[in-house]
């Protein structure tokens, strides 16, 4: 799929990233959006535009986060204790690449795409969707 500016969309949503939580499926969105015009940014060699998308991606990824873990908590998810862990590390990898772009005035040296993708797009696809998994099986879901 091409977006307006004809480059490939590289954040797509498909059904299969639902994890039926409307709430969360909004979020999930937001933030393929914000990766995507992060990387557009880089692409454009535009600093400024890129450093505030980065920005707002890994604010916006931090509440999410903390969101979702509360949601868990509220449903007694198991795995609440590993999850949080890998948002942790999530957090931790988005400021060293910000930091590393940084350093090269937000010349992607890096696989950009493939970063995000790895970063949000599959946690998404599994981990997220373990908690789906389990909401879906428990009585208390809403
Ligand atoms: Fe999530
Ligand atoms: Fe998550």
């Amino acid at each position: 799929m091409e977006s307006d500016s004809g480059h490939e969309q590289l954040f797509q949503w498909h059904e299969e990233f639902s994890v039926a939580v409307d709430e969360m499926d909004d979020h999930h969105k937001k933030l393929f959006n914000m990766s995507e015009k992060v990387i557009r940014a880089v692409d454009l060699a535009d600093e400024k535009v890129a450093e505030r998308a980065l920005d707002f991606l890994i604010e916006y990824s931090q509440s999410h986060f903390l969101d979702e873990e509360d949601l868990m908590l509220r449903h007694g998810y198991p795995e609440l204790h590993q999850h949080k862990r890998i948002h942790k590390r999530l957090t931790e990898s988005i400021i060293k690449l910000q930091k590393e772009l940084e350093a090269n005035s937000y010349k992607a040296g890096i696989d950009l795409g493939l970063f995000l993708k790895e970063w949000i797009l599959n946690h998404v696809l599994t981990e997220d969707q373990k908690y789906a998994h389990f909401l879906g099986h428990s009585n208390s879901a809403k």
